[in-house]
Protein backbone atom coordinates (compact mmCIF):
# COMPACT_ATOMS: atom_id res chain seq x y z
CA UNK A 1 0.00 0.00 0.00
CA UNK A 2 0.85 3.42 -0.45
CA UNK A 3 -0.13 6.64 0.42
CA UNK A 4 -0.72 10.20 -1.13
CA UNK A 5 0.34 13.82 -0.48
CA UNK A 6 1.63 17.13 -1.35
CA UNK A 7 4.80 18.59 -0.61
CA UNK A 8 6.89 21.68 -0.81
CA UNK A 9 9.57 20.21 -2.76
CA UNK A 10 13.25 22.48 -4.15
CA UNK A 11 13.27 20.39 -8.16
CA UNK A 12 16.23 21.99 -8.90
CA UNK A 13 19.30 24.69 -7.89
CA UNK A 14 18.35 28.23 -8.22
CA UNK A 15 14.13 27.12 -8.61
CA UNK A 16 11.80 27.79 -6.10
CA UNK A 17 10.06 25.63 -4.01
CA UNK A 18 7.10 24.09 -5.75
CA UNK A 19 4.10 22.76 -4.25
CA UNK A 20 3.73 18.89 -6.04
CA UNK A 21 1.69 16.05 -5.40
CA UNK A 22 3.89 12.93 -3.44
CA UNK A 23 3.36 9.11 -3.18
CA UNK A 24 4.83 8.12 0.50
CA UNK A 25 5.63 4.17 0.58
CA UNK A 26 4.70 2.22 3.41
CA UNK A 27 7.60 2.60 6.49
CA UNK A 28 10.29 -0.02 6.08
CA UNK A 29 11.13 -1.45 9.29
CA UNK A 30 11.45 0.93 12.24
CA UNK A 31 10.15 3.69 10.54
CA UNK A 32 6.85 4.89 10.75
CA UNK A 33 4.69 7.26 9.06
CA UNK A 34 3.68 10.89 10.19
CA UNK A 35 0.35 12.80 8.89
CA UNK A 36 1.83 16.32 9.38
CA UNK A 37 -0.66 18.47 11.73
CA UNK A 38 1.63 21.79 11.68
CA UNK A 39 5.35 22.82 10.45
CA UNK A 40 7.38 25.73 11.99
CA UNK A 41 9.67 27.87 9.02
CA UNK A 42 13.21 27.82 9.50
CA UNK A 43 16.35 29.73 8.54
CA UNK A 44 17.62 26.67 7.66
CA UNK A 45 15.10 25.88 5.17
CA UNK A 46 15.53 29.17 3.38
CA UNK A 47 19.65 28.32 3.35
CA UNK A 48 18.93 24.87 1.96
CA UNK A 49 17.24 26.80 -0.82
CA UNK A 50 19.96 29.62 -1.10
CA UNK A 51 22.70 27.31 -0.83
CA UNK A 52 21.64 25.23 -4.12
CA UNK A 53 20.26 21.80 -1.85
CA UNK A 54 23.76 22.14 0.33
CA UNK A 55 25.13 19.31 -1.72
CA UNK A 56 22.00 16.99 -0.56
CA UNK A 57 20.10 15.31 -3.96
CA UNK A 58 17.01 16.91 -6.01
CA UNK A 59 14.22 17.10 -5.48
CA UNK A 60 14.35 17.53 -2.32
CA UNK A 61 11.50 18.04 0.53
CA UNK A 62 11.82 20.81 2.92
CA UNK A 63 10.96 21.60 6.51
CA UNK A 64 12.37 19.64 9.62
CA UNK A 65 10.13 21.66 12.40
CA UNK A 66 7.04 19.44 12.43
CA UNK A 67 4.45 17.81 14.52
CA UNK A 68 1.57 15.62 13.31
CA UNK A 69 -0.01 12.13 14.16
CA UNK A 70 1.24 8.46 13.45
CA UNK A 71 -0.61 6.88 11.02
CA UNK A 72 1.73 3.75 10.56
CA UNK A 73 4.41 1.85 11.72
CA UNK A 74 7.01 -0.23 10.08
CA UNK A 75 8.34 -3.68 11.56
CA UNK A 76 9.70 -3.57 14.76
CA UNK A 77 8.08 -0.53 15.92
CA UNK A 78 6.32 -0.83 19.73
CA UNK A 79 6.82 2.22 20.89
CA UNK A 80 4.52 4.19 19.19
CA UNK A 81 1.00 3.15 17.54
CA UNK A 82 -1.35 4.86 14.65
CA UNK A 83 -2.85 7.64 16.77
CA UNK A 84 -0.04 8.99 18.70
CA UNK A 85 0.81 12.54 18.42
CA UNK A 86 4.87 13.41 18.21
CA UNK A 87 6.90 16.00 17.56
CA UNK A 88 9.80 15.14 14.53
CA UNK A 89 13.47 15.10 15.67
CA UNK A 90 16.35 15.74 13.11
CA UNK A 91 19.31 14.03 15.96
CA UNK A 92 17.86 11.09 17.10
CA UNK A 93 21.08 9.40 18.08
CA UNK A 94 22.53 6.35 16.36
CA UNK A 95 23.48 4.04 18.74
CA UNK A 96 26.29 2.75 17.73
CA UNK A 97 28.99 5.38 16.29
CA UNK A 98 32.03 5.94 19.23
CA UNK A 99 29.95 8.99 21.16
CA UNK A 100 26.73 6.74 21.34
CA UNK A 101 29.07 3.88 22.80
CA UNK A 102 30.44 5.30 25.60
CA UNK A 103 27.59 6.93 26.59
CA UNK A 104 27.20 10.28 25.19
CA UNK A 105 23.86 10.66 22.52
CA UNK A 106 24.08 14.19 22.62
CA UNK A 107 27.57 14.09 20.99
CA UNK A 108 26.43 11.41 18.13
CA UNK A 109 28.44 11.80 14.67
CA UNK A 110 25.32 10.79 12.42
CA UNK A 111 21.72 10.32 12.77
CA UNK A 112 19.34 7.64 12.30
CA UNK A 113 17.52 8.21 9.24
CA UNK A 114 14.75 6.82 6.72
CA UNK A 115 15.24 4.91 3.89
CA UNK A 116 13.75 6.66 0.47
CA UNK A 117 9.87 6.38 0.81
CA UNK A 118 8.94 9.75 -0.70
CA UNK A 119 8.28 9.74 -4.32
CA UNK A 120 7.18 12.68 -6.85
CA UNK A 121 4.39 11.83 -8.40
CA UNK A 122 4.81 13.12 -11.72
CA UNK A 123 8.05 10.85 -12.04
CA UNK A 124 8.64 8.75 -9.83
CA UNK A 125 11.82 10.40 -8.70
CA UNK A 126 12.54 9.24 -4.95
CA UNK A 127 12.99 12.53 -2.95
CA UNK A 128 15.68 13.47 0.04
CA UNK A 129 14.17 15.23 2.83
CA UNK A 130 15.85 18.03 4.73
CA UNK A 131 17.89 17.21 7.73
CA UNK A 132 15.85 13.56 7.57
CA UNK A 133 12.53 15.27 8.31
CA UNK A 134 10.92 16.50 5.18
CA UNK A 135 8.17 18.24 7.06
CA UNK A 136 6.77 20.80 4.61
CA UNK A 137 4.66 17.45 3.23
CA UNK A 138 1.24 16.67 4.49
CA UNK A 139 2.73 13.32 5.01
CA UNK A 140 6.49 11.90 5.73
CA UNK A 141 8.13 8.51 6.85
CA UNK A 142 11.09 9.54 9.68
CA UNK A 143 12.75 6.82 11.91
CA UNK A 144 10.60 6.14 14.66
CA UNK A 145 13.27 6.80 17.40
CA UNK A 146 13.29 10.58 15.53
CA UNK A 147 9.25 10.46 16.39
CA UNK A 148 8.88 11.80 19.87
CA UNK A 149 6.04 11.35 21.62
CA UNK A 150 4.03 14.55 22.92
CA UNK A 151 1.87 14.66 25.79
CA UNK A 152 -2.12 14.25 24.49
CA UNK A 153 -2.46 17.93 25.83
CA UNK A 154 0.24 19.16 24.37
CA UNK A 155 -0.94 21.84 20.87
CA UNK A 156 0.49 20.10 18.20
CA UNK A 157 0.78 23.87 16.03
CA UNK A 158 2.75 24.96 19.51
CA UNK A 159 4.88 21.87 19.70
CA UNK A 160 6.65 21.77 16.02
CA UNK A 161 8.44 24.62 17.14
CA UNK A 162 10.80 22.19 20.22
CA UNK A 163 11.41 20.56 16.85
CA UNK A 164 14.11 22.71 16.24
CA UNK A 165 14.32 26.28 16.90
CA UNK A 166 13.01 26.24 20.29
CA UNK A 167 15.11 23.20 21.26
CA UNK A 168 18.10 24.80 19.62
CA UNK A 169 18.10 27.79 21.48
CA UNK A 170 17.20 26.58 24.87
CA UNK A 171 19.11 23.39 24.63
CA UNK A 172 22.28 26.08 23.46
CA UNK A 173 21.63 27.19 27.84
CA UNK A 174 20.89 23.62 28.84
CA UNK A 175 22.81 21.52 27.23
CA UNK A 176 25.86 23.03 25.10
CA UNK A 177 26.46 25.16 28.71
CA UNK A 178 25.14 25.75 31.07
CA UNK A 179 24.14 29.21 32.37
CA UNK A 180 24.15 29.70 35.62
CA UNK A 181 21.99 31.71 37.76
CA UNK A 182 22.99 34.93 37.98
CA UNK A 183 25.03 34.50 34.75
CA UNK A 184 25.49 37.11 32.30
CA UNK A 185 24.43 36.15 28.21
CA UNK A 186 24.61 38.15 25.04
CA UNK A 187 22.34 36.96 22.11
CA UNK A 188 23.47 38.02 18.78
CA UNK A 189 20.79 37.12 16.29
CA UNK A 190 16.70 37.76 17.93
CA UNK A 191 15.29 35.08 15.31
CA UNK A 192 13.28 32.22 16.42
CA UNK A 193 16.61 31.02 17.62
CA UNK A 194 18.00 33.68 19.25
CA UNK A 195 14.93 34.21 21.12
CA UNK A 196 15.05 30.43 22.44
CA UNK A 197 17.98 31.00 23.65
CA UNK A 198 16.78 34.34 25.34
CA UNK A 199 14.45 32.06 27.04
CA UNK A 200 16.67 29.49 28.17
CA UNK A 201 18.67 32.21 29.80
CA UNK A 202 15.64 33.19 31.38
CA UNK A 203 14.66 30.11 32.46
CA UNK A 204 18.40 29.24 34.26
CA UNK A 205 17.89 32.48 35.41
CA UNK A 206 20.54 34.14 34.25
CA UNK A 207 20.50 38.00 35.74
CA UNK A 208 21.54 40.25 32.72
CA UNK A 209 20.54 38.76 29.26
CA UNK A 210 21.93 41.40 26.29
CA UNK A 211 20.02 41.18 22.87
CA UNK A 212 21.63 42.37 19.89
CA UNK A 213 19.81 42.19 16.28
CA UNK A 214 19.76 44.78 13.61
CA UNK A 215 16.24 45.26 13.42
CA UNK A 216 14.14 47.20 16.15
CA UNK A 217 10.99 44.96 16.21
CA UNK A 218 13.40 41.16 17.00
CA UNK A 219 14.62 43.86 19.74
CA UNK A 220 11.06 44.42 21.08
CA UNK A 221 10.29 40.84 21.19
CA UNK A 222 13.75 40.15 22.59
CA UNK A 223 12.63 41.99 25.23
CA UNK A 224 9.09 40.37 25.46
CA UNK A 225 10.40 37.16 26.02
CA UNK A 226 13.06 37.83 28.92
CA UNK A 227 16.10 40.36 27.50
CA UNK A 228 17.12 42.66 30.37
CA UNK A 229 19.22 44.93 27.52
CA UNK A 230 18.85 45.40 23.82
CA UNK A 231 21.58 46.72 21.42
CA UNK A 232 20.93 47.76 17.69
CA UNK A 233 23.79 46.61 16.03
CA UNK A 234 23.76 49.46 13.36
CA UNK A 235 23.18 51.99 15.96
CA UNK A 236 26.88 50.95 17.12
CA UNK A 237 28.35 51.35 13.72
CA UNK A 238 27.62 47.95 12.94
CA UNK A 239 30.10 46.68 16.38
CA UNK A 240 27.80 45.96 19.77
CA UNK A 241 31.06 44.68 21.23
CA UNK A 242 32.36 47.24 23.21
CA UNK A 243 28.33 48.46 23.99
CA UNK A 244 27.82 44.83 25.22
CA UNK A 245 30.95 45.20 27.60
CA UNK A 246 29.83 48.83 28.92
CA UNK A 247 26.83 47.00 29.96
CA UNK A 248 27.96 44.06 31.84
CA UNK A 249 27.74 45.07 35.48
CA UNK A 250 29.17 42.27 37.65
CA UNK A 251 32.88 44.38 36.07
CA UNK A 252 36.18 43.52 38.41
CA UNK A 253 38.24 46.40 38.91
CA UNK A 254 40.93 47.48 36.17
CA UNK A 255 39.29 44.46 34.14
CA UNK A 256 37.25 45.56 31.31
CA UNK A 257 34.60 42.42 32.26
CA UNK A 258 32.45 40.96 29.52
CA UNK A 259 29.45 38.09 29.25
CA UNK A 260 29.88 34.61 30.74
CA UNK A 261 28.08 33.42 27.33
CA UNK A 262 27.51 34.94 24.18
CA UNK A 263 25.32 33.10 21.74
CA UNK A 264 25.55 33.96 18.07
CA UNK A 265 22.20 33.15 16.01
CA UNK A 266 22.39 35.01 12.76
CA UNK A 267 24.50 32.63 10.73
CA UNK A 268 27.10 35.88 10.28
CA UNK A 269 30.42 34.89 10.41
CA UNK A 270 31.01 39.05 11.76
CA UNK A 271 29.30 38.21 14.69
CA UNK A 272 30.79 34.78 15.43
CA UNK A 273 34.00 37.01 16.00
CA UNK A 274 31.69 39.49 18.31
CA UNK A 275 30.50 36.54 20.06
CA UNK A 276 34.37 35.94 20.73
CA UNK A 277 35.30 39.58 21.50
CA UNK A 278 32.63 39.92 23.83
CA UNK A 279 32.76 36.89 26.39
CA UNK A 280 34.65 37.52 29.94
CA UNK A 281 37.77 35.79 31.04
CA UNK A 282 37.05 32.42 30.27
CA UNK A 283 33.86 33.11 28.68
CA UNK A 284 32.11 30.54 26.46
CA UNK A 285 30.94 31.79 22.65
CA UNK A 286 28.51 29.47 20.63
CA UNK A 287 27.88 29.84 17.82
CA UNK A 288 24.50 28.23 16.03
CA UNK A 289 24.43 30.14 13.18
CA UNK A 290 24.65 27.80 9.72
CA UNK A 291 27.61 28.37 7.78
CA UNK A 292 28.31 27.92 3.57
CA UNK A 293 31.32 25.70 3.32
CA UNK A 294 33.07 28.73 1.94
CA UNK A 295 32.58 30.65 5.26
CA UNK A 296 35.58 31.25 7.21
CA UNK A 297 36.41 33.27 10.75
CA UNK A 298 39.58 35.64 11.74
CA UNK A 299 39.94 35.64 15.73
CA UNK A 300 42.24 37.56 17.35
CA UNK A 301 44.62 35.18 19.65
CA UNK A 302 46.94 37.70 21.23
CA UNK A 303 44.28 40.59 21.76
CA UNK A 304 45.06 41.35 25.62
CA UNK A 305 41.69 42.43 26.16
CA UNK A 306 39.52 40.57 24.17
CA UNK A 307 41.98 37.60 22.40
CA UNK A 308 41.25 34.19 22.32
CA UNK A 309 44.55 33.20 24.54
CA UNK A 310 44.69 36.00 26.83
CA UNK A 311 40.92 36.24 27.41
CA UNK A 312 41.13 32.16 27.71
CA UNK A 313 37.71 32.23 25.76
CA UNK A 314 35.82 29.13 25.35
CA UNK A 315 34.34 28.28 21.78
CA UNK A 316 31.63 26.21 20.76
CA UNK A 317 28.94 25.07 18.45
CA UNK A 318 25.71 24.18 19.40
CA UNK A 319 23.98 21.14 17.01
CA UNK A 320 20.40 21.24 17.54
CA UNK A 321 20.88 22.25 21.79
CA UNK A 322 22.96 18.93 21.98
CA UNK A 323 19.39 17.83 22.42
CA UNK A 324 18.45 14.48 23.39
CA UNK A 325 15.56 14.43 21.48
CA UNK A 326 13.17 11.64 23.80
CA UNK A 327 14.48 13.69 27.05
CA UNK A 328 14.46 16.88 25.54
CA UNK A 329 11.32 17.06 23.95
CA UNK A 330 8.92 16.06 26.55
CA UNK A 331 10.98 18.33 29.20
CA UNK A 332 10.13 21.29 27.07
CA UNK A 333 6.68 20.25 26.19
CA UNK A 334 6.17 20.13 30.25
CA UNK A 335 8.20 23.65 30.48
CA UNK A 336 5.41 25.26 28.00
CA UNK A 337 2.55 23.01 29.59
CA UNK A 338 3.26 24.64 33.52
CA UNK A 339 3.81 28.41 31.79
CA UNK A 340 7.65 28.66 31.74
CA UNK A 341 8.21 28.30 28.61
CA UNK A 342 6.59 30.75 25.68
CA UNK A 343 5.70 28.86 22.43
CA UNK A 344 2.03 30.78 21.69
CA UNK A 345 3.98 34.17 20.73
CA UNK A 346 6.72 32.41 19.09
CA UNK A 347 3.51 31.92 16.13
CA UNK A 348 3.95 34.82 14.29
CA UNK A 349 1.49 33.43 11.89
CA UNK A 350 -0.02 30.41 10.61
CA UNK A 351 -0.10 29.79 6.83
CA UNK A 352 -0.92 26.97 4.02
CA UNK A 353 1.77 25.22 2.36
CA UNK A 354 1.35 27.45 -0.59
CA UNK A 355 2.59 30.05 1.55
CA UNK A 356 5.94 28.33 1.92
CA UNK A 357 7.68 31.24 -0.27
CA UNK A 358 5.70 33.92 0.64
CA UNK A 359 6.89 33.01 4.60
CA UNK A 360 10.80 32.78 3.46
CA UNK A 361 10.05 36.90 2.09
CA UNK A 362 8.43 37.67 5.47
CA UNK A 363 11.55 36.02 7.35
CA UNK A 364 14.63 37.45 4.78
CA UNK A 365 12.08 41.14 5.44
CA UNK A 366 12.56 40.42 9.45
CA UNK A 367 9.10 40.58 9.99
CA UNK A 368 8.78 37.37 11.52
CA UNK A 369 9.68 35.40 14.45
CA UNK A 370 8.46 31.79 12.72
CA UNK A 371 5.96 31.21 10.12
CA UNK A 372 3.78 28.07 11.01
CA UNK A 373 2.03 25.83 8.36
CA UNK A 374 -0.74 24.16 9.04
CA UNK A 375 -2.02 21.00 7.67
N1 LIG B 1 23.01 24.93 14.84
C1 LIG B 1 21.75 24.52 14.73
O1 LIG B 1 21.42 23.42 15.17
C2 LIG B 1 20.73 25.40 14.11
C3 LIG B 1 19.36 25.13 14.31
C4 LIG B 1 18.42 26.03 13.79
C5 LIG B 1 18.82 27.11 13.06
N2 LIG B 1 20.15 27.31 12.84
C6 LIG B 1 20.64 28.52 12.14
O2 LIG B 1 20.59 29.56 13.10
C7 LIG B 1 20.44 30.82 12.44
C8 LIG B 1 19.23 31.55 13.01
O3 LIG B 1 18.04 30.86 12.65
P1 LIG B 1 16.62 31.58 12.83
O4 LIG B 1 15.60 30.61 12.35
O5 LIG B 1 16.52 32.17 14.18
O6 LIG B 1 16.78 32.78 11.75
P2 LIG B 1 16.02 34.18 11.68
O7 LIG B 1 16.16 34.64 10.30
O8 LIG B 1 14.67 34.04 12.28
O9 LIG B 1 16.88 35.12 12.67
C9 LIG B 1 18.14 35.63 12.38
C10 LIG B 1 18.26 36.97 13.13
O10 LIG B 1 19.59 37.48 12.97
C11 LIG B 1 19.49 38.87 12.85
N3 LIG B 1 20.72 39.41 12.26
C12 LIG B 1 21.14 39.35 10.98
N4 LIG B 1 22.32 39.98 10.84
C13 LIG B 1 22.67 40.41 12.07
C14 LIG B 1 23.81 41.14 12.57
N5 LIG B 1 24.80 41.50 11.77
N6 LIG B 1 23.84 41.40 13.89
C15 LIG B 1 22.83 41.03 14.71
N7 LIG B 1 21.74 40.35 14.29
C16 LIG B 1 21.66 40.06 12.98
C17 LIG B 1 18.26 39.08 12.00
O11 LIG B 1 17.75 40.39 12.07
C18 LIG B 1 17.30 38.05 12.59
O12 LIG B 1 16.55 38.58 13.65
C19 LIG B 1 20.32 30.47 10.96
O13 LIG B 1 21.62 30.56 10.39
C20 LIG B 1 19.85 29.03 10.97
O14 LIG B 1 20.16 28.37 9.77
C21 LIG B 1 21.09 26.48 13.35
ZN1 LIG C 1 25.66 7.86 17.53
ZN1 LIG D 1 15.96 24.57 11.92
Amino acid sequence: MSYEGKAAILSEAGKDAEIVDITIDNPGPNEVLVKLVASGVCHTDLTVKVLNGNGMKFPIVLGHEGAGIVEAVGEGVTHLKPGDPVVIAYRAPCEVCPACRRGDPRHCYAALRPGLRIRRKSDGAYCSQVLRCGTFATRTVVHAKAAIKMPEEMPLEKACLIACGVVTGVGATMNTTKVWPGASVAVVGCGGVGLSVIQGAKIAHAKQIIAVDINDTKLQWARDFGATHTVNAREVGGDPVATVRNLVTDQWPGYEGGVDFAFEATGRMACIEQAVRMVNYNGTAVTIGFPASTDEVTLSVGNIDTGVYWNKVNLTVSHCGDALPSTDFPLLAQLYLQGQLDLDRMVTQEIELGDVEAAFHMMEAGNVIRSVIRY
